[in-house]
């Protein structure tokens, strides 16, 4: 299923009335959940979140996935958003997550847990998926990448509108580094830089992903995309910068929208 296949989909199959999904955002402190309208990318009642247990192992996840759909009595196919390179329901990665993880059949284990059909896809590439539909992609063709500067670096790559999942940049090897070691939002902290030291590794990564793909924009979230001027004015890639629009509700809504009936 691609963006661009979305995009048909929800302009027509409605009927007047809102139509609503589900989505999980699932990340390594946090799992949050909420109903979307997904005609509008807007959050249809408030998101509700809660912790992501330690260790982060699927017994234990599954059940704050069964908390989280209960919440909301929410009954119908829902789309999650993991922190991992997922093919085909199965996770093959676990950079910041549980190992235990690796293998696992995830859409049947929150399937189980759900009580119905569930989609899990990469979080990043579900961010993207929402910020390509409703957000600062909106309309824009050609290698567009999405950013995501968080614990990790999350990625999502789209030509034309169309997602290439599981693309994994924050794992490109710059300086000899995993980028994401050095560049994600956690480092700042961890390495007490100031925001213009991190930038400077920023900027020496988007100047390989820069080399490597030639993107006609890129568009940073996460959570350092909260504070923009702090670190953006620092980065010249000789390349479109813009900072995504959807907030938090970036992994939800792209989750929600991929759900398995999202576009029946
Ligand atoms: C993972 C990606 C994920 C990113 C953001 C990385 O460490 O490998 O799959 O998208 O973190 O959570």
């Amino acid at each position: 299923m691609t963006a661009s296949e979305i995009d048909d989909e929800s302009e027509s199959g409605t009927d007047g009335g809102a139509r609503i999904g589900f989505g999980i955002d699932i990340g390594g402190t946090g799992m949050k959940a909420a109903p979307v309208d997904l005609a509008t990318g807007e959050l249809a009642g408030d998101r509700y979140r809660i912790d992501t247990p330690q260790p982060a192992d699927p017994a234990a996840m599954a059940v704050v996935v069964e908390q989280l759909v209960q919440h909301f009595d929410w009954t119908g196919p829902v789309g999650v958003a993991f922190p991992t390179v997922v093919r085909n329901g199965i996770v093959r990665s676990a950079a910041n997550i549980d190992d235990a993880w690796i293998g696992v059949d995830a859409a049947g284990v929150f399937g189980a847990a759900t009580g119905g059909p569930v989609h899990v896809l990469n979080d990043a590439d579900a961010a993207g998926v929402a910020e390509m539909r409703f957000g600062t992609g909106r309309g824009r063709g050609g290698v567009v990448i999405v950013l995501t500067f968080g614990t990790g670096i999350g990625s999502g790559f789209f030509v034309d509108g169309h997602l290439a999942p599981n693309s994994e940049l924050g794992h490109l090897e710059v300086d000899g580094v995993d980028a994401e070691l050095r560049a994600a939002a956690s480092a700042r902290g961890r390495d007490n830089l100031s925001w213009e030291q991190w930038a400077d590794r920023v900027q020496r990564y988007l100047t390989e992903v820069v080399k490597l793909f030639s993107p006609e924009l890129i568009i940073v979230g996460g959570g350092a995309s909260k504070k923009p001027d702090k670190w953006l004015p620092y980065i010249d890639v000789g390349v479109e910068i813009e900072v995504a629009s959807m907030a938090n509700s970036a992994g939800i809504v792209g989750a929600a929208l991929m759900a398995p009936t999202s576009v029946a």
